[in-house]
């Protein structure tokens, strides 16, 4: 039927990350954050709102997955139809799934899958949803992926609104405009990480720091606008690092603590430091969980990825530039 559309959107990593919510019913974030969409991960949804389906149904790599999540963001999308006045609106959807990565490897991101879903789910309804309602509905799904929507460099803003209109990400420069590369160290295959949503608010109410993260977000912030601004390498490694690093001390002191790094995660992260004093260019970034994300200038990329390639526990490195805004296939 013409009910069906497909998308594609891609990973991204923050560079001034998102951690703590404003509010979890809306899922706005409690502070803003800065990423990179990266080009070698993404995911494909197909969606299709049908007739005589029970339920909302999840496919992911062909296998039959919990629709919870899904379920919210296409009641939004249902809701949207209805003000339209479209046939959608009372029907339930089949959303199938792939990632271009293997599932469990550990790359797994809710940021590319939400975002395909916004687009794909909000076409395939009939609507024609500005960029900046996307990335409202993929926050929905998943903070980090409002920002999957853009390519290139991507900040979400907090927003201080009570019905979360202003908590959406935009485009800060075009990726053809400051080429960059991310050389991504994984560390461990199947990662069975303590879940973001969970982590975060065990933070929130536990961390003697959390504050301190909150009140330090938007001078990050604004570094990072100029030094993306002024296409100042330097200053965008040495802040990412720092930021991610003040990241991972709030998670520390989480109780029960969140230690995401395993003894390979670590070494990754000498290994950055000594390319530094060897002298190339290169920073590191870790989300939640063990794998290490390196940044640097494309014409050093295929040395970092040697270099990570030899620490030891590190299975695999691939090298990716910056990818593009999530768009239609059909
Ligand atoms: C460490 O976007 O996965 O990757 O909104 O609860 O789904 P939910 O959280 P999620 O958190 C991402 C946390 C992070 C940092 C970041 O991507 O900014």
């Amino acid at each position: 039927g013409g009910a069906t559309a497909v998308a594609r959107a891609h990973s991204n990593i923050a560079l001034v990350k998102y951690w703590g919510k404003r509010d979890a019913t809306l899922n706005t974030p409690a502070v803003g954050s800065i990423s990179v969409t990266l080009d070698a991960l993404y995911t494909d949804t197909r969606v299709t709102f049908a007739p005589d389906l029970a339920v909302d149904e999840f496919w992911l790599a062909g296998c039959r997955s919990d629709a919870t999540r899904i379920t919210h963001v296409l009641d939004l999308v249902r809701g949207y139809a209805a003000s339209m006045g479209l046939p959608t609106a009372g029907l339930n959807a089949v959303v199938s799934s792939t990632n271009n990565f293997p599932t469990g490897a550990g790359l797994a991101s809710s940021a590319s899958g939400f975002a395909a879903l916004a687009l794909a789910a909000s076409g395939a309804a009939g609507l024609a949803l500005p960029a900046r309602e996307l990335s409202i509905l993929a926050r929905h799904g998943s903070g980090s992926a409002a920002r999957s929507i853009f390519g290139g460099f991507a900040e979400m803003h907090a927003g201080t609104a009570a019905d979360g209109s202003d908590a959406y990400a935009e485009e800060l420069l075009d990726r053809a405009d400051w080429p960059l590369a991310v050389v991504v160290a994984i560390t461990e295959h199947g990662e069975k990480s303590i879940n973001s949503t969970i982590g975060m608010n065990e933070s929130k109410a536990s961390s003697p720091f959390y504050q301190a993260w909150l009140d330090s977000a938007d001078g990050d912030l604004a570094e990072m606008r100029g030094a993306i601004h002024d296409r100042d390498f330097t200053r965008l490694g040495e802040l990412s690092e720092y930021n991610c690093l003040k990241l991972h001390a709030l998670m520390l002191t989480t109780r029960p603590a969140l230690i995401y790094w395993n003894a390979a995660t670590v070494a990754a992260m000498h290994a950055v430091q000594g390319l530094r004093a060897a002298g190339v260019s290169a920073y590191f970034t870790i989300d939640a969980g063990p794998q290490v994300k390196v940044l640097c200038r494309p014409g050093d990329a295929a040395a970092v990825q040697h270099a990570m390639a030899l620490v030891p526990g590190v299975h695999e490195a691939r090298i990716s530039a910056l990818g593009p805004a999530a768009f239609r296939l059909e």
